[in-house]
C-alpha cells in the first residue's frame, strides 16, 4: 500500500500563526465496516451516505513554539488545548493526543507548532450519534489547511485524499466524513480508485431516486454505548463468522454499487436492512457476546415494517453501532414519513427525539467558528 506519497517530501515554509475552521458531517453506513487490522485497515470495504446537519465545527489555531522550545528536549510532544463547545475538555484530550501521535509521520509539522482546539457538534454530545468521525475528519481538514499554507503546491484533490487518509488513523468510518454525498471505503475491485487507505467518493452516476436521500435520526438511547466501536471491531477477530461476513460485505457492496445506478429501491431496503441487523448479528455472536438495541429499537423496526406495507411506502431503516434508528426514504416520500415520524415513531424516542437529516458533500470550510 502507497503510504509513501502521504508523508511531506517538500520543503515548507513555516508561517509563525494561522487559525482554520472546519465543518465536517456525520455519515451513516449503507454497508457497513465492522472488523479491521492495525493499522486501521478495513476488513472489508464499506460505503455510505454523508450526512448534512449532524456535524462537527472545529477551529485549530496555530502558534509557531519559539527557537528555545524548538530546540528543547520537549520538541517532540505535540502542544495543544481542547476546548469542547466552550470549555476546556481535559478527558477528550488522549483519544486527540494519540490520534496526533499516529500522523505524526504524515505531519511531522504539528510539533512545530502550539495548538487550540475549539469544537462543537450541532447534535447533543450525549446523543448516541458517533462523534468521532465527524470530530476526526475536522480536525484533519484543519491540518491539511495548514499543510497547504506551508505547501501552497498542493491540488485540491490531494488534500481531501490526505485528510480522508488522516482521519481514517483517527476513526475508520471518518474517512468517508470528507467528500458526499456517497462515500466508498475499502479496496473494492469493482469499484474504480476505492483504497484501503482512505475514502473516495463513489465514482459512478447515480439514480435519482437517491438524490437528496433523507435520513431521521430516532434517538432511542443516549446514554454511553456500553461496548465501544473499537472493542467490537475487535471481537471481529476470532469470531466464528468473521471470513464469511467480510466476503458477505464485500459482495453486498457490489451489488450496491449496481443498485445506486439502476434505482432498485426494492433491491435497496433489501440490502440496507439486511446489513444492518447483520451488523448487530455479529455483535449478538461475538465472544463475550453484547447487545446494542433496545426494546424500542426493535419497535420502531416493525412498526415501519407495518408502515411500509400498508402504505406501499419505500421507507427502510438501517442502523449503526448502538440503539438508535436511521430511518431511511426518499426525498418524494418526505411529507408523509415525517408525519408518521412526528404521530407514531417519535414516542419511541427518549423525550420524543429525533434529528432529520439528508445527505451532503462533506466538508465546508468556515471564515471563523461563530
Ligand atoms: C458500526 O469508525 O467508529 O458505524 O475505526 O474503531 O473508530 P473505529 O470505529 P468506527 O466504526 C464504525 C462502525 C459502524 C459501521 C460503519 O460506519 O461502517
Amino acid at each position: 500500500m502507497n503510504t509513501a506519497q502521504f508523508l511531506v517530501k517538500s520543503d515548507l515554509v513555516f508561517v509563525d500563526k494561522a487559525s482554520y475552521t472546519w465543518q465536517t458531517p456525520s455519515n451513516i453506513a449503507l454497508v457497513k465496516y465492522w472488523g479491521k487490522s492495525d493499522p486501521q485497515i478495513p476488513k472489508n470495504a464499506s460505503i455510505s451516505f454523508t450526512l448534512n446537519n449532524c456535524h462537527t465545527k472545529t477551529k485549530i489555531d496555530f502558534t509557531r513554539k519559539c527557537q528555545a522550545e524548538l530546540d528543547s528536549a520537549f520538541l517532540k510532544e505535540v502542544d495543544f488545548n481542547l476546548f469542547f463547545e466552550g470549555k476546556e475538555k481535559e478527558e477528550f484530550k488522549p483519544k486527540i493526543a494519540s490520534f496526533f501521535i499516529r500522523i505524526q509521520e504524515y505531519c511531522p509539522y504539528i510539533f512545530e507548532y502550539q495548538m487550540t482546539i475549539h469544537s462543537e457538534n450541532s447534535f447533543p454530545h450525549s446523543s448516541g450519534i458517533a462523534s468521532s468521525a465527524s470530530g476526526l475528519s475536522a480536525i484533519a481538514m484543519c491540518l491539511m489547511s495548514l499543510e497547504k499554507a506551508l505547501n501552497p503546491n498542493l491540488s485540491k484533490e490531494f488534500i481531501n485524499k490526505k485528510a480522508s487518509f488522516l482521519a481514517r488513523l483517527g476513526s475508520g468510518s471518518a474517512s468517508r466524513s470528507i467528500e458526499g454525498p456517497l462515500v466508498v471505503w475499502g479496496n473494492h475491485p469493482e469499484i474504480k480508485g476505492s483504497s484501503d487507505l482512505f475514502g473516495v467518493p463513489f465514482p459512478y452516476k447515480v439514480h435519482p431516486i437517491f438524490e437528496n436521500y433523507q435520513d431521521t435520526i430516532l434517538l432511542v438511547d443516549k446514554g454511553e454505548k456500553q461496548v465501544s466501536s473499537t472493542v467490537g471491531h475487535n471481537l471481529m477477530h476470532n469470531h466464528p463468522y468473521a471470513a464469511n461476513r467480510f466476503q458477505q460485505a464485500n459482495d453486498n457492496l457490489s451489488k450496491m454499487a449496481t443498485i445506486l445506478q439502476n434505482g432498485d429501491i426494492a433491491a435497496f431496503i433489501n440490502l440496507v436492512e439486511s446489513e444492518a441487523l447483520t451488523l448487530h448479528a455479529m455483535m449478538l455472536t461475538s465472544n463475550p457476546y453484547f447487545i446494542l438495541m433496545k426494546p424500542n429499537t426493535l419497535q420502531i423496526i416493525n412498526t415501519i415494517w407495518e408502515f411500509r406495507k400498508e402504505h406501499n411506502s419505500n421507507i427502510c431503516f438501517t442502523l449503526d453501532a448502538g440503539a438508535n434508528v436511521h430511518v431511511l426514504y426518499p426525498l418524494e416520500e418526505k411529507e408523509k414519513v415525517n408525519q408518521f415520524i412526528a404521530k407514531v415513531l417519535a414516542k419511541y424516542c427518549q423525550k420524543n427525539q429525533y434529528i432529520c437529516d439528508a445527505t451532503g458533500l462533506g466538508a465546508k470550510q468556515l471564515q471563523d467558528f461563530i
